[in-house]
């Protein structure tokens, strides 16, 4: 997957913030939970080999970031990551299995996120990938924040029935404010998800659990995170050599609860 900076955002994005946020990742614990990706620049790609549509929109979208050289067209910076199938499509295809797998994966990828300080801001399916090996991963980080510079409020209760039936929020929002209640209306639109969803993760839309996190990040508490399946792990696999296999894995939930 190649991924282009555009030249122009509609507001309130920047492009400067963007870049940052590419650095951020990069340097931080990406628990395989976020796509590495590979900075480039300078990628020469024979003309003859790219599509029509797909150069025309790149004049477009992001002049700046591309020039010709004899039958090549040149990419002056670009971030190459790797494909995956994108979460909203593989919950639309899947079958009831795989939509359970899908959810119970995508709630742990923004807990485990959060926990370690990252709060991924657009958390809309499409944002979110399967890998070959069936773990979904986060890959659109325009809109990353560190979780200790959210707020984490509740949804105030209406002032009165204008409030009630109003399709606009009620409240002031502040830049960094999030409000886990109301993520349900962007995740849970389908009703094989939404079943899924609750019988997993109910707790995901309680300010409680994010501010928990929060709590304990401020704290100075990290909790560990292991990328691969606990039963692959050498204190499981060879308890004899490496401990007891109950022992390390208890303490890594006793912190996280
Ligand atoms: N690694 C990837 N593998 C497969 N599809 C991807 C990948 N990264 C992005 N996509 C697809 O491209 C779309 C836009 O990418 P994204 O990184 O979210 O950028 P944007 O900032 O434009 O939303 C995604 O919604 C998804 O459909
Ligand atoms: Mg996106």
């Amino acid at each position: 997957m190649f991924k282009l900076i555009k030249d122009a955002f509609p507001p309130p994005k920047e492009t400067t913030r963007e870049k940052d946020k590419y650095q951020l990742v990069k340097r931080h614990d990406r628990l395989g939970r976020m796509a590495d990706t590979l900075e480039y620049s300078s990628v020469a790609l024979p003309l003859a080999r790219l599509n029509d549509a797909l150069v025309r929109e790149l004049e477009k979208e992001a002049p700046s970031m591309i020039e010709y050289e004899d039958e090549k067209l040149v990419i002056r910076h670009v971030y190459i990551e790797r494909r995956m199938v994108p979460l909203n499509l593989f919950l639309q295809n899947g079958s009831d299995e795989d939509i359970e797998h899908g959810i119970k994966e995508y709630g742990d990828a923004i807990k485990q996120l959060i926990q370690a300080n990252i709060f991924p801001g657009d958390m809309l399916y499409k944002n979110f990938g399967v890998t070959r090996h069936g773990r979904v991963v986060f890959y659109d980080y325009d809109e990353i924040e560190y979780l200790t510079d959210c707020n984490v409020r509740r949804v105030p209760p209406p002032r009165n029935e204008e409030d009630e039936l109003s399709g606009e929020p009620w409240y002031t929002v502040g830049p960094y404010d999030i409000f886990p209640e109301t993520y349900g209306t962007f995740l849970l639109g389908d009703p094989r998800v939404r079943e899924a969803f609750m019988r997993h993760h109910a707790d995901f839309f309680d300010p409680a659990l994010w501010q928990r996190h929060k709590e304990q990040l401020l704290r100075g508490e990290l909790a560990d995170f292991f990328p691969y399946d606990r039963d692959v792990r050498f204190c499981v696999r060879y308890p004899a050599r490496f401990g007891n296999p109950g022992q390390p894995d208890a303490q890594a939930s006793a912190r996280a609860a």
